[in-house]
């Protein structure tokens, strides 16, 4: 009988090539196939990137769960402040990139590249620990995942004004901030806006190097400030490879969200791509709603519960008001949540419906203590 010999590497090149096609759902394939693999070849003569340069808040999608509800901290997210509709990053024609390495989802391939280790001190350590904690692009990561992630990421300080990122460069790190002010800032049309800012906390630098897209805004540096930097290698290595992992566990509860519905597929998709997991305990809050002097405002009123393929968290992002009622777990719950540059990236399709709810939870409000506490503008 005839043997036909699959040649090494077959598998894998067009693993990687069907991967992307998923993810970037291009309407042409052939012209996105010579795009892909003329990078790979580029790639591939480059011999290879080089490794490691040494160089938010939460709106909560969830899982079976508590109470509609504003907040006013919860998850940090009210310090972050952002422009909505804002659009989403188109796919694959927004680059040519330097480095378009080819990952193959699947756990059991080996890696090949070598494992990048920063050497920090204990105080170092500690430091990043901290900064990394709330960090959602790592909530999914096993602990081995995790302390492979955390060895190779490097300190950066930065002088303000300093721009890390500049828009329509190549993606070279991930960073998280430790601490520190910076503008996330997006032209378009030969106008620069600021779309939002950065405070003290959360992370960004995550696109270009999860869809091989260039730079999507440039952030600079409001104050002085210390960075933990991820190079592109092992950030594709674990975090994109961890998100094939996590789509596969979260798309039919992401399809099966009213709130998503009208989304595309490769939209909801980009939702998974950011979104982390947290769970919380029967009774831990969820979300703290901000102190108010009104007199009896210290007691509290259960004005609905939520469950699964509910959301709540979204409305004091969409009002930018503080949280306007707390969320406490009832029974165990996981929520997916996602950060506030995130929401207002992905959701902005969504916002016609989350402005008609909430104005139900006014109604509601109404109802129970007579009066309405504006959650929304009129104009808004
Ligand atoms: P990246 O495109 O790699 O580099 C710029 C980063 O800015 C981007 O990843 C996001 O992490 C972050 N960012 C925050 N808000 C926005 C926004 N509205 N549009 C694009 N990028 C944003």
């Amino acid at each position: 009988m005839s043997h036909i010999q699959i040649p090494a590497g077959l598998t894998e090149l067009l693993q990687g090539y069907t991967v992307e096609v998923l993810r970037q759902q291009p309407p042409d394939l052939v012209e996105f196939a010579v795009d892909y693999f003329t990078r790979l070849r580029e790639a591939r003569a480059e011999a290879a990137c080089p490794p490691a340069a040494p160089a938010a808040p939460a709106a909560g999608l969830h899982e079976p769960g508590p109470a509609p509800a504003a907040d006013g901290d919860g998850d940090g997210d009210s310090e972050e402040e952002a422009e909505l509709e804002i659009p989403i990053p188109s796919r694959y024609n927004r680059r040519v990139s330097v480095c378009a390495e080819a990952y193959n989802p699947d756990e059991e391939e080996e890696d090949t590249d070598p494992r990048v280790i920063h050497p920090k001190s204990d105080e170092q350590r500690c430091r990043l620990q901290e900064a990394c904690k709330d960090i959602l692009l790592f909530k999914n990561l096993d602990q081995e995942q995790l302390s492979e992630v955390l060895d190779a990421m490097f300190e950066r300080i930065v002088k303000v004004e300093e721009h890390v990122i500049d828009q329509g460069d190549d993606g070279d790190n991930f960073y998280v901030i430790e601490r520190g002010t910076y503008d996330i800032l997006v032209t378009k049309d030969n106008q620069t806006r600021s779309v939002g800012q950065y405070n003290n906390r959360g992370s960004f630098g995550e696109l270009a190097l999860m869809y091989n897209t260039p730079r999507a805004a440039t952030i600079v540096a409001t104050s002085e400030g210390s960075l933990w930097g991820l190079d592109r290698v092992t950030f594709r290595r674990i975090i994109v490879k961890n998100n094939a992992k996590k789509r596969k566990m979260f798309e039919s509860f992401i399809e099966s969200v009213p709130l998503l519905k009208s989304l595309e597929v490769s939209e909801r998709m980009k939702i998974v791509d950011v979104i982390g997991e947290k769970i919380y305990k029967d009774g831990e809050r969820i979300i703290t709603q901000t102190k108010t002097n009104k007199e009896g405002a210290n007691q509290e009123v259960e004005i609905a519960r939520c469950r699964k393929g509910q959301y709540f968290g979204e409305l004091a992002l969409v009002t930018n008001k503080p949280r306007a009622a707390s969320a406490y777990a009832v029974g165990d719950v996981k929520c997916l949540v996602m950060d506030v540059q995130a929401f207002e990236r992905l959701l902005g399709p969504c916002m016609d419906i989350m402005k008609r709810n909430i104005s139900h939870y006014e109604e509601q409000l109404v109802k129970m203590f007579g009066s309405s506490l504006d959650l929304i503008d009129p104009g808004q």
